[in-house]
């Protein structure tokens, strides 16, 4: 049997070697390949407007292929021609860019036949895209009968935890520049949650709203009404102190870093998205660090998503002291702020 199967290798060029999007897409090809003669991988790769040949797939298959000890063979050019060189074959293949096909991003079903046509099954394997209506994550479940994959199956048990029944007292943690994409999921968990701790853009944005004199940092003017009303609940806390540079505030001060670390300590469920300070800029990374370290010393249930976030957590070595770590940036906030994600409702449909 020969699968097509969706993964996300969805990277920036710094992060190809220690991403966590690459390091699972290798554990679930060397399952599936266990099960299939051929696999086809589909993915896309940045948000290019056609071809453009510094968002290959192509690097990112060298990194691919040394993680999952499996021989890739990269597939590049017209459809057809790349569907001539596997007919009849075995073995492992990465198609480039999805998004360099014309109709990938309108999720047409010419180019989701097309892509469905490199196999008998479809694999869903890419959570992080799930929030995307795409020829090769939608469109294709037209075409072919269309699963689940090992990596999409662990994130929705990690992320159904939280919206069901955490395990209380439950803190989230919300950083990041913006706050327009985070709302959403502040206000479906407030309910369930006893603290939300914010910082980075986020935390400006309410300081901002609090009348603080935030300088030149970034800041959301269009939020500062739903900041108001936010910060007004309690359970909302934003950083009291903080380290500024070039009137930026750039991080949590110690105070208030000191402040997240005890209640994180005392928590029992620890879902976190955005880093709360200018992490990749030293000194600015101690905000951050500090809670990552006391997640991992908290004996609690533990998530934390999105590329910046993820990545500082392996950057500091902490990455097995997690729960769980979510491949999702967009498509974990959309899930946990309660929103149906398209691709994985396409597979339902089918199944249910
Ligand atoms: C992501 O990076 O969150 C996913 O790969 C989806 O990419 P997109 O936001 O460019 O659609
Ligand atoms: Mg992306």
């Amino acid at each position: 049997m020969n699968a097509v199967v969706r993964l996300n290798l969805d990277v920036e060029a710094s992060e190809i070697t220690s991403s966590l999007r690459i390091k699972r897409a290798a554990a679930s090809l060397r399952e599936l390949s266990k099960k299939f003669d051929r696999i086809v991988i589909l993915s896309h790769r940045g948000r290019p407007n056609g071809v453009d040949k510094k968002l290959s797939l192509k690097p990112v298959v060298v990194e691919l292929e040394l993680k999952a000890r499996r021989k890739i063979s990269f597939l590049d050019g017209p459809l057809d021609k790349c569907l001539e060189q596997v007919l009849g074959k075995k073995g492992v293949y990465v198609l480039e860019n999805t998004r360099f096909f014309a109709g990938e991003n309108k999720n047409s079903a010419s180019l989701a036949r097309s892509f469905a046509s490199f196999g008998d099954i479809f694999i869903n394997d890419d959570f992080a895209t799930a929030h995307r209506s795409q020829a090769s994550n939608v469109g294709i479940t037209s075409f072919l009968t269309s699963l689940q994959g090992p990596i999409v199956k662990e994130e929705l048990e990690a992320l159904k935890k939280i919206i069901t029944k955490p395990a209380r007292p439950f803190t989230l943690i919300v950083g990041g520049s913006k706050m327009s994409n985070k709302l959403p999921v502040i206000k479906n968990l407030l309910s369930k949650s006893d603290h939300v701790l914010l910082g980075g853009g986020v935390g400006n944005t309410a300081l901002k709203a609090d009348g603080y004199n935030v300088m030149d940092s970034i800041f959301e003017k269009d939020l500062l009404d739903e900041a108001e009303k936010l910060i007004g609940d309690p359970k909302v806390i934003y950083p009291s102190d903080f380290r500024v540079s070039k009137r930026q505030i750039l991080d949590i001060g110690p105070n208030t870093s000191s402040a997240y670390v005890d209640i994180i300590s005392a928590s029992k469920t620890v879902v976190w998205a955005g880093p709360v300070g200018k992490f990749e800029k030293k000194p600015f990374s101690k905000g951050t660090e500090s809670v990552a370290r006391a997640i991992a010393s908290t004996d609690c249930f533990s998530i934390a998503g999105g590329g910046e976030t993820t990545s500082a957590i392996i950057a500091f070595g902490l990455e097995k002291k997690f729960s769980f770590l979510s491949t999702g940036g967009g498509a974990m906030l959309e899930f946990l702020a309660g929103k149906k994600l398209p691709a994985l409702e396409a597979l339902r449909i089918k199944y249910r």
